[in-house]
Formats: C-alpha cells, sequence, structure tokens
C-alpha cells in the first residue's frame, strides 16, 4: 500500500522536474515523512481509479500514480451535503498528497490530487493560501472574477490568488488536476458562495 504513495511522490518529483510552472509555484519538500492516515470511503476513489482520460505527456506519470492511488488515498472535500448536495460530494474528492494534512507531512505547502466528473459545477469560492492549478487528464473551464473563463486542458495551469473568488465547470469530461497550495492560509478552510436557491 505505502508503495503506491511512493510511486505517487516520485510521479510528484518528476512532473516538478518537467512543468516549470509548478517549480516556480512552489518547492516541493525533501523526503517528507509519510503518515498513515485513517482513511475515509469515498465513491470518487472507484471513479479515479477507473478514470479512462487521456493525460498529456508531462502529465502520464502522474495520472498513473493517481489511479493507483485511488483505493488507498483519503479522499475529501471541504464540504457539506447541505453547502453542495449529494451529487457534487459523490463526483468530487481531492486526495492530501502532501501538506499538514497529507499522506506526506509538509506545513509550507500542500500538493493535492484533484477529481471532478463531467458536467459539474464547482461553485465560487475562495480561500486565503495562494493555489496553483495543473490539468493532469481531462478538460474544464476556469474563471476568476471579472475574467471570462478560461477551456484548460492537459498541461496547463491556472493561478489563483489569495482570496480571489474562482469557480469551475466541467463539460462532458470529467478533471484530474494536480492543486498546489502556498503562503498563509496553507492547513486551513475554503468559504463557498451560498447556492442560488439556498
Ligand atoms: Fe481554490
Amino acid at each position: 500500500m505505502q508503495q503506491a504513495f511512493d510511486a505517487a511522490l516520485a510521479a510528484l518529483y518528476q512532473t516538478f522536474a518537467t512543468a516549470a510552472a509548478l517549480r516556480e509555484f512552489a518547492l516541493l519538500p525533501d523526503k517528507p515523512r509519510f503518515v498513515p492516515l485513517q482513511v475515509q470511503a469515498n465513491p470518487v476513489a472507484q471513479l479515479m481509479g477507473a478514470c479512462a482520460l487521456l493525460p498529456g505527456p508531462e502529465s502520464a506519470a502522474l495520472f498513473a500514480a493517481a489511479r493507483m492511488l485511488a483505493p488507498f488515498g483519503n479522499w475529501r472535500s471541504s464540504y457539506t451535503e447541505e453547502q453542495v448536495g449529494r451529487h457534487f460530494l459523490d463526483n468530487f474528492a481531492y486526495v492530501e498528497l502532501v501538506g499538514p494534512e497529507g499522506h506526506f507531512e509538509s506545513p509550507e505547502m500542500s500538493a493535492y490530487l484533484l477529481y471532478m466528473g463531467p458536467n459539474m459545477h464547482y461553485r465560487r469560492h475562495w480561500h486565503e493560501a495562494e493555489e496553483l492549478y495543473y490539468i493532469i487528464a481531462g478538460e474544464a473551464e476556469f474563471q476568476v472574477d471579472g475574467e471570462a473563463p478560461a477551456l484548460l486542458g492537459a498541461g496547463d495551469s491556472r493561478l489563483h490568488m489569495s482570496n480571489q473568488p474562482h469557480q469551475t465547470w466541467t463539460r462532458d469530461s470529467a478533471v484530474v488536476c494536480l492543486v498546489l497550495w502556498r503562503g498563509e492560509g496553507v492547513g486551513e478552510g475554503v468559504e463557498m458562495e451560498a447556492a442560488p436557491n439556498a
């Protein structure tokens, strides 16, 4: 089981070595300590494990590692059923591979593997930590306040500044992303706009 985590960490280092946007955003900790976490059951583990999207050449290793890791990862989200509904919780989750509560310990930055199913809207939200999305496979539209949405695919990345509201839509494809956090607010929560009918 730890093999899957070690392979995912190795793939993460490899992706940092090939994708300048990642290295420019944050440094990965050197040999972080593996933390045996109590893993919660989550339907996204199965969706990620069976995910048949085509990754980009730079993200193929991380995509394969994410699939291998899927059954053992601590899939979760920051949201409640009351906030986002059952469908969202069953089709959106992330594993904190590295970070304050991650499978590998780091107080200073987080690296999440995130899965979001097709035809979903990840509502407008914000957080203190700065964030970089890097698309591993699939595609999604990303929007920050005041700008037009941008459709991103494998190998593309997107920066969100501290407390800058942003939202994401998927079309008929799921999306698998690497999400990095840095700075103040690492390890802290996310604020989300209320649903229109709430
Ligand atoms: Fe975010």
